[in-house]
């Protein structure tokens, strides 16, 4: 089986880089079906979600802008739940179809944070794109239209996530090995 290191940690192949594109395929079909006409906004999450985000809008045929947004929740391998500060959004969202574009929704918290603050200014309908998403792992209530592949609580690397920043260049999604995932969550 293929497997990556990355500094101390072991991980081996989970999702084939096809698996990954079809996925992302059915979520544009989606996208472009509900948000036809509607003159949707993509918010994208950096960093994690700017390989999702690049591939989704090759297939995104209805007319869009598209923009970016940068926050981080996490260190190595753990959850801190600090979401700190949003940088970078300078469009005015008030009346608009917002779609936020993630790498994966975990525990939720990231995602509350983005959609309260899309609410207090003023985005008519807020809409949550992600790749991934770990259902076990879900600690609040946000919105959930689409989303590529539901996973297991475990820590993956590649097609945009990393660990300590590294490995987000794989297009394969990779898993931690069981033995050291003990230590997480
Ligand atoms: P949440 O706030 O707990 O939902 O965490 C969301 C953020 O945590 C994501 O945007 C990712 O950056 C990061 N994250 C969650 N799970 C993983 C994982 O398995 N690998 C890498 N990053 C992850
Ligand atoms: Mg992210």
């Amino acid at each position: 089986m293929k497997t990556v290191t990355i500094k101390d940690k072991e991980f081996s192949i989970s999702i084939s880089a096809e698996k990954i594109q079809e996925a992302v395929a059915n979520v544009a079909e989606q996208i472009n079906w509900d948000l036809a006409g509607k003159d949707p906004l993509f918010l994208v999450v950096l960093n994690g979600a700017f390989m999702f985000a690049a591939d989704l809008m090759r297939h995104v045929t209805i007319p869009c802008e598209i923009t970016f947004i940068k926050l981080s929740s996490y260190e190595g391998t753990q959850s801190t739940g600090v979401v700190k500060e949003i940088f970078g959004l300078n469009e005015s969202v008030a009346g608009r179809t917002v779609v936020v574009v993630e790498d994966i929704v975990d525990t939720g918290i990231t995602m509350e944070r983005i959609v309260g603050s899309l609410r207090e200014k003023g985005a008519s309908d807020i809409r949550v794109a992600t790749f991934f998403l770990k259902p076990d792992s879900l600690k609040r209530d946000v919105p959930l239209n689409y989303v590529a592949l539901r996973i297991p609580n475990q820590f993956i690397v590649g097609y945009g996530l990393d660990y300590d920043g590294y490995g987000r260049n794989l297009k394969e999604i990779y898993t931690l090995q069981s033995k050291s995932s003990e230590e997480i969550k």
